[in-house]
């Protein structure tokens, strides 16, 4: 059994940091679909990976941020709600990983949001997405030895490429609480957090990303990744162009000190597009049969505002929202007929090919489930590697 497995879900700097797509055969779910049955949505599952959204505010102004229009609504869950939500999950709907988000600023959320990482990692994985302007408290409160990660974005490589893309100067702030992390790690013998860079390259950004990757490898972070910003949320202007990641995927491939064998893995994966820049690469072109994703119930996602979503692309469109907690109990909405109608909507909007591959990173998991369900691939993985290959957040 061998077939070419998609590339891995990031970019990083070095080989064996890269998350691999593989890890979503851990959920097994696929096995409910033999190849010669019908796919038909027959049972429900739990959510394996819910992103939540505490709040739209922020303690800057990315230029980038997909989320700016929210952010200025404000619209955040209240600790009521999320006392409720965090009960359903534990007692009916129990995940595997709990992915902290934004935009907004998951640590600037008015509640006590130590005392729900505390709770949440009792029973499931959990990750944050976050500026890292705020982690001083939780470092101070013991709360971020409690995540299974913390994934914060690297905008510059000092204070004043830093300024010009979230026009604040908070450089130094986000480099002391990195340190700070790092130094509680070592001294404690701890894996936890995983503390992962994500250098994101923009259009005020790309020119300069070898020296950000370069300040971001000098912090000494377990993985180091590379993310070019995309069109998210209605957005249309944030896409670099096909110029600028023609420059980027250059810049790389003759950029000194990357593992040789690998550089052309890593450019590939970070320019590739919808529209496929790379004329000789043809796996983008590659299409699941299929919104796994959707149909195995993989993923759920609860907005600033309440709203529940099942993919990220989908997120600022209502027409895909399965409902709302602040009206109806996640416990009632998961499993609903319009929960049901959601993933065929969305199973045969990816069949007529209206999902932009670059912004869903379910595309690749998909097309591994679809190798499993074909038998082309191995389909067990060491369960004694689940956390290190982050199979809890799909
Ligand atoms: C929306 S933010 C929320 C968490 C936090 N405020 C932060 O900035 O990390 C989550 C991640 O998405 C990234 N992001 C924001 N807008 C984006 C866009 N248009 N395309 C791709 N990533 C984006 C951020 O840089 C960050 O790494
Ligand atoms: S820090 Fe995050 S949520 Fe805030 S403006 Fe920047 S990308 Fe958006």
């Amino acid at each position: 059994m061998s077939a070419e497995i998609p590339l891995p879900l990031t970019a990083s700097l070095h080989p064996e940091k890269n998350i691999g797509v593989e890890k979503v055969l851990y959920t097994g779910r696929i096995s409910q679909y033999p190849l010669d049955e019908n796919v038909s949505i027959s049972r429900v599952f739990p959510p394996w990976t819910v992103g939540l959204s505490p709040t739209s505010r922020c303690t800057r102004e990315c230029f980038f941020c997909s989320h700016q229009e929210r952010n200025k609504k404000g619209s955040f869950l209240t600790e009521e709600k999320m006392d409720e939500v965090v009960t359903n999950l534990h007692e009916q709907l129990p995940p595997k990983g709990v992915i902290l988000a934004g935009g907004g600023e998951p640590t600037f959320w008015q509640g006590n949001l130590s005392l729900y990482i505390n709770t949440l990692s009792k029973f499931c994985s959990v990750g944050i997405d976050t500026n890292g302007t705020l982690l001083g408290k939780f470092i101070d409160d013991g709360s971020i030895s409690k995540l299974f990660y913390a994934t914060v974005p690297i905008l510059g490589h000092d204070r004043e490429s830093y300024k010009k893309v979230c026009g604040k100067d908070q450089f130094g702030i986000i480099d002391a609480n990195l340190h700070k992390i790092l130094t509680i790690k070592k001294e404690t013998g701890s894996k936890y957090p995983h503390v992962n860079l994500k250098v994101a390259i923009n259009q005020r950004t790309y020119r300069d990303f070898i020296p950000m990757l370069r300040y971001a490898e000098s912090v000494g972070a377990d993985n180091v990744f590379v993310r070019c910003m995309n069109n998210f949320e209605g957005r249309t202007d944030i896409d670099i162009t096909d110029d600028q990641r023609q420059f980027v995927y250059e810049t790389v491939m003759n950029a000194p000190g990357f593992e040789k064998g690998y550089v052309k893995v890593f450019a590939e994966n970070l320019v590739r597009n919808q529209n496929n820049v790379l004329p000789e690469d043809q796996s983008t072109s590659i299409r699941p049969s299929h919104c796994w994703t959707a149909l195995l119930m993989h993923n759920m996602g609860i907005k600033q505002n309440g709203d529940v979503f099942l993919c990220v692309p989908t997120t600022d469109d209502q027409e895909y929202s399965i409902g709302n907690v602040n009206r109806t109990k996640l416990t009632e909405l998961w499993g609903s007929p319009q929960h049901l109608d959601i993933i065929e909507k969305l199973d045969k909007r990816m069949q007529s090919d209206h999902c932009d591959l670059s912004k869903c990173r379910h595309y690749r998991l998909n097309i591994v489930l679809d190798m499993a369900r074909r038998g082309l691939i191995d389909t067990v993985l060491p369960e004694d590697q689940f956390l290190d290959r982050h199979g809890p957040f799909l």
